[in-house]
């Protein structure tokens, strides 16, 4: 019972629309789907699986709401709206989380045993994400609309997109790294090399080999820090 009453607080702290809690206990879906899914799981718990799938079957057909019966659901979550929410077995969801319409906390298909998602508390899921696989979702983060995540997401962070990544942490934005130009340290030292005996080849005034597949970054060919090192 305290974890309805959680859930009936925590929906009426987040939802403006929200007039009583006498109207989100009788009119809301996703009010009552959590209220059904509270007795569900506890026949679960104590070895009712059939009444538990029952109980779960009607809530989807009432409410559009699929939880399995087995999930682990915090008190004080309030699913806004509700259709289309599926929730696997294996998932865990904290305190004051919340999820809206179309959201998934499902399995990735390739996973056995904790195959579903964690989702630590105060996390905000929105509407037609789908958060998939045995990953963690750090507390106090959002997850945008339509987001696909597929990895572990630090606390306070917001993810976007397909598949998701951060975009803020802290409320900080997070500079997007292109993953198609990752920095390679490596190749960079070997172009400062070829710089510098280029350098002292001219020097010398020896005539030595200048073609090499890395001498192509400009950035290393015009780094003017190099030839006052050489000079000093
Ligand atoms: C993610 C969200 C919660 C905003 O979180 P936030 O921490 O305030 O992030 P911001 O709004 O500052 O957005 C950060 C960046 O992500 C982008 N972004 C936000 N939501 C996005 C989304 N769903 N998909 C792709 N990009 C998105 C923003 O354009 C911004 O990019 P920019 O910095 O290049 O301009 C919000 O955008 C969202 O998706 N809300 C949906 C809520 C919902 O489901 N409502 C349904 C009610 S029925």
């Amino acid at each position: 019972m305290g974890k309805i009453k959680m859930d009936l607080e925590f929906a009426m702290e987040n939802d403006p629309a929200a007039t009583s809690k006498w109207t989100v206990f009788w009119t809301y879906g996703g009010f009552n789907a959590l209220f059904r899914h509270r007795f569900a799981h506890w026949f679960y718990k104590h070895g009712c699986k059939f009444f538990a799938f029952l109980i779960a079957k009607g809530t989807r057909k009432k409410t559009g709401v699929d939880i399995h019966p087995a999930a682990d659901i915090a008190g004080g979550v309030f699913i806004d709206h509700g259709v289309g929410v599926v929730i696997g077995e294996t998932a865990k969801v904290g305190t004051h989380v919340v999820i809206y319409q179309g959201v998934t906390l499902g399995g990735t298909g390739k996973q056995t045993g904790k195959r579903h998602p964690t989702i630590e508390d105060n996390v905000m899921i929105s509407s037609g994400a789908k958060v998939l696989g045995a990953i963690t979702i750090g507390h106090d983060s959002k997850i945008g609309a339509g987001s696909v995540v597929l990895k572990d997401v630090p606390p306070h962070c917001t993810v976007v997109g397909v598949p998701g990544r951060v975009v803020k942490q802290y409320n900080e934005r997070v500079e997007d790294l292109d993953q198609q130009k990752l920095p390679d340290p490596i190749l960079e030292e070997i172009q400062r090399l070829n710089k510098r005996i280029a350098v002292l080849e001219d020097a010398l005034d020896v005539k030595g080999c200048r073609y090499s597949i890395t001498n192509d970054n400009d950035d290393i060919k015009n780094d003017d820090t190099i030839n006052k090192d050489i000079k000093e």
